[in-house]
């Protein structure tokens, strides 16, 4: 019923047109149940009277009739179906809109495809329910009605016998209609699971192929469509006893009303104009009874459907804006860590007490080994998790106390995995400000040592990158990353493993470039290789979510530490490597 209700509100803006439409489905359906009672008219004064006259009258008079339930049955479909669509089209954007809102650990949390199915799958069966069932619905309700309100005008003793099958029929429909809710939703769910292996599988296809692992997946994906199949076969097995059952109580009625009608006749009590015409009635009834225990289930689906996309509409992020929280004032870049602790899951420590400090125009290497929690200071800085607790500041403010945007807007992020969206490399670019001119474009790639490949495509800045970037190499696309965090021009920079996928060459470059653009802007390096962050002002050591060691490449070394020995490892590494060259 709440479902109901909140379905309602959507509805609301279109109420005028959902009106008409409903006037329309009337109209036709008036003229629907108007046929019976022209044939009783035929039989008993036409045929019986032999009167010509009437029979012309009568023939033209269905002629009209029919000609104007086809004018309200365009209506009806017409209206409707544009009521259903753009009520449709507004949920869709609300739930769309509803993921952008929420935080990462929403997704964290998640299957893509589960996610994706909500937008997709859970609002195609909301559109079904809302066009095709609720016009069923209506009509079919109208003719139910109508044909019963005949029928009493006709004999109502005979009326009531027919309906002592009524109650079995609704007793049936209910039995089945609880069954259906439960295996509708095992379908949903088992849908789901095959788009969100799908999804998986074909944007890891490199890893696939990689491990040969081809068959394994066709075996895991056969598992899911196997489980699918089952959980269908046990739907339309439900369907395919619901409609029978139904059907045939049904043919109980009409027998017996053929039986006492048939004995009314012969007595004399009921013409039989009236008994043909109260049969077409009874059959008419069993029609709509039939659709609207099949609308029923639909119905039951989409609830299921439409409780999803309320479920997800009715999460709240969990990085939430306090009340009143105001907008930061443009920064100068001071950014301090005061005893931060943080975890994704609960009782896993990822950072474990950091206090840090940058000075605006600083730059902060973050070092250490894999799973130190490097990524984890650069995802706390914009906020997009919440510290669980410990405090932020950004030139001395919490930033836990002003708006997302405008915090966000001023840090300009490179991530870790480099993700380009599907359109040209202009447009890739451009996505780090929109209001960006061409020249700025083309500065912010030459910056990033980006330019001079881009201009040796032969679409140059016009060639179309393929879905996250597959087009192009590891090192190309995080100079276009680059790029793109560039033309933003933030006062506070982040760099994670920015040109871990560069070549020594490129990389050089790549350094200049960010050498230059750091200038005047706090940054946070993290990197692996240690000689990328030499220069560094601070070098923060990490490990297992704590800050170890802290100093310039000289302290650390003297210290003799992790840094110590990390430098150490890669420094022989290198040395290897420059032999083997030769
Ligand atoms: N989204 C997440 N959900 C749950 N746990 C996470 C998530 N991201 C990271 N972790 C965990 O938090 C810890 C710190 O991860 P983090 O990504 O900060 O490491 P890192 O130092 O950046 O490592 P790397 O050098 O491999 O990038 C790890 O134990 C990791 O498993
Ligand atoms: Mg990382």
């Amino acid at each position: 019923m709440k479902l109901y209700l909140r379905l309602l509100r959507y509805i609301k803006p279109y109420i005028s047109r959902l009106m008409l439409a409903i006037i329309c489905i009337t109209a036709a359906a008036a003229a629907n149940l108007y046929v019976p009672w022209i044939i009783r008219d035929v039989i008993d004064k036409v045929l019986a009277a032999k009167d010509m006259a009437m029979l012309n009258t009568i023939a033209m008079g269905i002629i009209v009739v029919f000609l104007f339930r086809g004018m309200f049955f365009y209506g009806q479909t017409y209206l409707m179906a544009f009521v259903g669509q753009r009520v449709i089209i507004d949920i869709r954007e609300a739930v769309y809109r509803q993921l952008q809102r929420l935080s990462l650990a929403y997704f964290d949390k998640r299957k893509t495809g589960t996610i994706m199915s909500y937008v997709t799958n859970d609002v195609a069966a909301l559109q079904h329910a809302l066009i095709d069932s609720a016009i069923e619905m209506v009509t079919e309700g109208m003719i139910l009605v109508g044909s019963i309100g005949a029928m009493f005008v006709i004999h109502w003793k005979l009326t009531l016998l027919t309906f002592i099958t009524l109650p079995l029929v609704a007793q049936a429909i209910n039995v089945f209609g609880k069954r259906l809710r439960s295996v509708s939703h095992i379908v949903q769910e088992r849908t789901a699971d095959i788009t969100s292996v799908l999804q998986e599988t074909i944007s890891a296809v490199r890893v696939i192929k990689s491990f040969v692992r081809e068959d394994y997946e066709i075996a895991r994906f056969n598992r899911e469509n196997m489980s699918n199949f089952k959980a269908q076969m046990k739907n339309a097995q439900l369907m395919a006893t619901l409609t029978p059952v139904i059907e045939f109580l049904a043919a109980i009625g009409v027998t017996a009303i053929i039986w006492y009608g048939g004995r009314e006749v012969i007595s004399g009590n009921l013409t039989s104009g009236s008994l043909i015409a109260f049969l077409i009635y009874a059959v008419n009834i069993s029609n709509p009874m039939k659709r609207l225990s099949r609308v029923y289930g639909n119905i039951q689906r989409a609830l299921a459907a439409a409780q999803r996309v309320f479920d997800v509409m009715d999460l709240e992020p969990d990085v939430k804006e306090i009340a009143g929280a105001r907008d930061l004032p443009p920064v100068k870049g001071d950014v301090e860590f005061d005893q931060v602790y943080f975890e994704y899951k609960p009782n896993e420590l990822a950072l474990a007490g950091v206090s840090l400090q940058a000075r605006s125009g600083q730059m902060i290497a973050v070092v250490g080994p894999s799973g130190a929690g490097k990524t984890t200071i650069a995802n706390l800085i914009p906020r997009f998790y919440d510290v669980k607790s410990g405090i932020i500041k950004i030139d001395g403010i919490d930033v836990s106390t002003v708006t997302l945007n405008s915090l966000r807007e001023q840090i300009g992020i490179v991530p870790q995995e480099t993700m380009l969206f599907n359109g040209t490399v202009y447009d890739n670019i451009l996505y780090g400000r929109l209001t960006a001119t061409e020249q700025e474009i083309i500065a912010a790639a030459q910056a990033s040592n980006a330019h001079e490949f881009i201009s040796q495509m032969p679409q140059g800045y016009d060639t179309p990158i393929g879905e996250r970037g597959a087009t192009l190499s590891g090192g190309q696309r995080q100079r276009i990353a680059i790029a793109r965090a560039i033309l933003k021009d933030p006062r506070i920079l982040i760099l994670d493993e920015a040109t871990s996928a560069l070549d020594p060459e490129s990389e050089k470059l790549v350094q200049e470039a960010l050498d230059k653009l750091m200038v005047g802007r706090t940054s946070f390096v993290i990197a692996h290789r240690l000689s990328t962050v030499q220069r560094a002002d601070v070098i923060l050591v990490m490990e297992k979510g704590k800050i170890v060691e802290r100093g310039t490449h000289d302290e650390l070394l003297a210290l003799g530490g992790l840094y110590h020995k990390l430098y150490k490892v890669q420094f022989r590494q290198q040395k290897g490597n420059l032999v083997n060259a030769k």
